[in-house]
């Protein structure tokens, strides 16, 4: 498909909406991404034809949500690349789905083993391996990370070398300072020390093609809602060998082969791990998330975003007293461009920008270690999708400025 950004706008009906007077300028997909009418169209069209529970009935309507949930389970697939459809288990977001790792695969760990992260992690990816080594009593390694934002693979190894470390877990791409980060290598090591790793993909999938089987990492997260997809709705893609050897998360409904008064018999993957009324509507509306992705084209969504990171990051540092968290160099990184300005706090600034239809993020952005290892407690956060014009990047530019002349007078 050639790539038309005034054709891909127009697909995107909440991107008509005016706030303040303007035409919104939506800047934070990070967050969350906007979703195109095919996603939407999925989503009711789920609710308008096919409305009934998954995998439970064998009426008509029960077994066209079923096709339906199935269909959506192998696009997932076909998009990571996995083997099987089973290895794609539908959970509630990213965070769901590492905490299903962190409480079934990390509570096989053992009292004195080691699971380690980066410092620029997003909470969802610290916070569950917290409480599990609190569980177990395991220690957690902070892996270090460089200057610029990147891990540090030579004292990573290091602490691997240790043979302690049994999980590593990391993400594929900082929401902070939009750094990709080297997983290939870091599976390698990890696998190479006997670790097991889980690759935090929740940016990564927006914007980057992902190959599990290339890659090996032995879990990978995402959420629907940041590539075009519906909230409510992530995934976890598991080697069969592990999810195999790992008990349910969940219990209730259809996770269950049998029930009998002395127990229960687990079903076979995925169900084990989707226990109870699972979310078809939004696995519809995933499924074409991604296919919109894919005729877009993930190589134009690739080449349209890294013009207006190049671009985001050239405008921004004209600006006096402006610091960019992260490299400078576009060829370095992707999706987002965080920064601080001397004397004006973020939510000041974002409160200005906000009035005037511009949508961009203030805080810590789940990454208070990260902000603490930076030597901040919050930075700003202009995030791009396919959908976003190097205008409404002006458009930001222009109303920064302003704001920083207003509130500098203060
Ligand atoms: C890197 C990263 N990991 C995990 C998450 C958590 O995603 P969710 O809240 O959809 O579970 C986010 C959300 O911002 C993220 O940016």
């Amino acid at each position: 498909m050639n790539f038309d950004i005034s054709s891909i706008r127009r697909q995107f009906p909440i991107l008509q909406k005016k706030v303040g007077g303007q035409v919104l300028c939506y800047l934070d997909s990070a967050a969350t991404s906007q979703k195109p009418q095919p996603v939407i169209d999925a989503i009711s069209g789920f609710y308008t034809t096919k409305n009934a529970n998954v995998n439970r009935g064998v009426h008509a309507l029960s077994e066209e949500a079923t096709v339906s949930h199935d269909q959506a389970r192998n696009t997932v697939r076909k998009f990571l690349n996995a083997r099987h459809s089973h290895e794609i288990i539908f959970t509630k977001n990213a965070t769901e789905a590492i905490n299903l790792v962190a409480h079934i695969f990390g509570d096989t760990l053992k009292p004195g083993d080691h699971i380690a992260c980066s410092v620029l992690e997003h909470h969802s990816n610290i916070i569950p391996w917290m409480q599990c080594a609190e569980r177990k009593g395991l220690e957690l390694d902070w892996l270090p990370i460089t200057k610029e934002g990147y891990l540090d693979l030579r004292e990573t190894e290091k602490i691997l070398a240790k043979g302690k470390t049994k999980l590593v877990a990391i993400s594929g791409l900082s929401n902070v300072v939009g750094t990709l980060q080297p997983i290939t290598e870091m599976t390698a090591l990890a696998h190479k020390y006997g670790a097991v790793i889980l690759v935090d993909a929740s940016q990564l999938a927006a914007h980057e093609p992902i190959d599990v089987q290339k890659l090996d990492c032995d879990f990978l997260a995402f959420s629907g809602h940041k590539i075009y997809g519906p909230t409510g709705i992530g995934i976890l893609y598991g080697k069969t060998a592990l999810l195999e050897k790992m008990p349910p998360f969940l219990g209730g409904g259809d996770m269950i082969q049998s029930v009998t008064n002395a127990g229960f018999t687990c079903a076979e993957l995925p169900r084990k791990f989707e226990a109870g009324t699972l979310a078809a509507a939004d696995a519809a509306g995933l499924a074409a998330a991604i296919g919109w992705m894919e005729k877009v084209g993930i190589e134009n969504i690739q080449k349209h975003e890294e013009s207006l990171i190049a671009h985001t990051l050239t405008e921004l540092q004209t600006i006096k007293g402006l610091k960019i968290l992260g490299p400078t160099d576009p060829q370095k990184r992707t999706g987002c461009v965080s920064f601080t300005i001397d004397g004006i706090h973020p939510h000041d600034l974002t409160d200005i920008l906000g009035k005037e239809g511009i949508c961009l993020r203030a805080g810590h952005h789940c990454t208070q270690p990260l902000h603490a290892f930076l030597g901040i407690t919050a930075s700003t956060r202009l995030s791009v999708a396919v959908y976003n014009t190097i205008e409404e990047v002006d458009q930001t530019i222009a109303s920064i400025l302003r704001a920083q002349k207003l509130l500098q007078k203060k």
